[in-house]
């Protein structure tokens, strides 16, 4: 029969759509629940970086919006899914079927009415909730608290806090926001050479460091803790390799931290081999240790280098032997990191990470 070959076509080209969207679906919410693997394998807890645990307030927003459009596409999926299976079995193919055509119908004003209006209506209702919470998160902006400068290198992060004196890197530290007295900080996104994207999903949501523009977020984590998070924008080869630390401490705690970050460099009488050695070969013209000759700005200050958990925005842990492998050859622990191999005896290396090893 000629009606026969498309109508078993027909069926099957029905099941495996089925089963695509709905294999499409389970993997999307597995996806959402799972959230972001942890990032850092190092013995420090490290809290999820999940948008479903927030802690500050654009945070907090981003999750009220998120759960409202997952909970807009978990009604869709269980209509569209619930009807999909209900056709599926109730116009199924069943014995005495041969040779028959189910009834043709051409053009209904209603149906195709249906599916044009309401997917209309729910993409308005979708764009209208996100831009309402775009704004209210800048408009929300508290008047004054904590300025820091983000500023995106390849491949690091380096922390500025103008006010206070402080240049840091890859590690953000900031005090504690009591929700009932907000002490907010500011941060300014800046690039020296890259676009990366700063993201620390329980703080608040991604936002660009673009050379040439300044970009500007707040955060008031409301939790002490450690909050990591990592460049959420393809930005080269060390993309992977961009990971973000921030440390909220409480009131006391940051204080403390403040005033060991103003002071200038220990000077050890004990490991004064090796600070020769720094000043007199190329690290000085990239990296700064305050007190010292060294007053390069392409590289992290290395002025409190051992107060840093971790080395080369967060792609390894900052202890004597990666130190080391670092300084000997920067490329084994991050390949494409633009600081050279500086080609020192192994005696040297070891006065010279020795000195390095003193900059608490
Ligand atoms: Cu920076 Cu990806």
């Amino acid at each position: 029969m000629a009606v026969d070959r498309p109508q078993r076509f027909g069926f099957r080209a029905a099941v495996n759509a089925i089963s695509v969207a709905v294999m499409v679906n389970l993997i999307a919410l597995a996806a959402s629940a799972i959230g972001a693997p942890e990032l850092l394998n190092n013995d420090t807890p490290v809290l999820t970086p999940s948008i479903f645990a927030p802690t500050s307030t654009p945070a907090f927003a981003i999750r009220d919006l998120s759960y409202f459009v997952l909970g807009i596409c978990a009604v869709i999926f269980i209509v569209v899914s619930g009807l999909l299976t209900y056709c599926v079995i109730r116009f199924r193919r069943r014995p005495g079927d041969e040779g028959r055509e189910p009834p043709q119908v051409y053009g209904s004003i209603q149906i195709e009415l249906a599916w044009t209006v309401v997917p209309i209506l729910i993409v308005v209702i979708l764009f209208l909730t996100t831009a309402r919470y775009i704004f209210g998160i800048e408009r929300l902006q508290p008047p004054s608290g904590l300025q820091a400068t983000v500023v995106g290198h390849q491949w690091w992060w380096e922390i500025r806090y103008p006010d206070l004196g402080i240049i840091t890197a890859n590690e953000l530290h900031v005090p504690v926001s009591d929700p009932a007295n907000p002490m907010p900080i500011f941060l300014t996104l800046q690039s020296a050479d890259v676009i990366h994207s700063f993201w620390v999903p329980q703080l608040a949501g991604k936002m660009d460091v673009i050379p040439n523009k300044t970009n500007r977020m707040w955060i008031d984590p409301q939790t002490p803790g450690l909050y990591v998070g990592q460049c959420a924008e393809y930005c080269g080869l060390e993309h992977a390799r961009m990971l973000l630390r921030v440390v909220v401490h409480a009131k006391e705690e940051f204080a403390q931290w403040v005033a060991t970050q103003q002071a200038t460099a220990i000077d050890d009488p004990g490991v004064r081999g090796g600070r020769e050695i720094f000043q007199s070969v190329a690290c000085i013209n990239c990296h700064t240790v305050r007190g010292t000759l060294a007053n390069g700005i392409f590289g992290p200050d290395l002025t409190h280098l051992m107060s840093r958990v971790t080395l080369a925005a967060g792609a390894a842990k900052n202890t004597p032997d990666n130190l080391r492998a670092w300084v000997d050859n920067p490329d084994t622990l991050k390949p494409g990191a633009l600081m050279p191999a500086m080609k020192l005896s192994p005696r040297d290396l070891d006065q010279l990470v020795a000195y390095l090893l003193t900059l608490r």
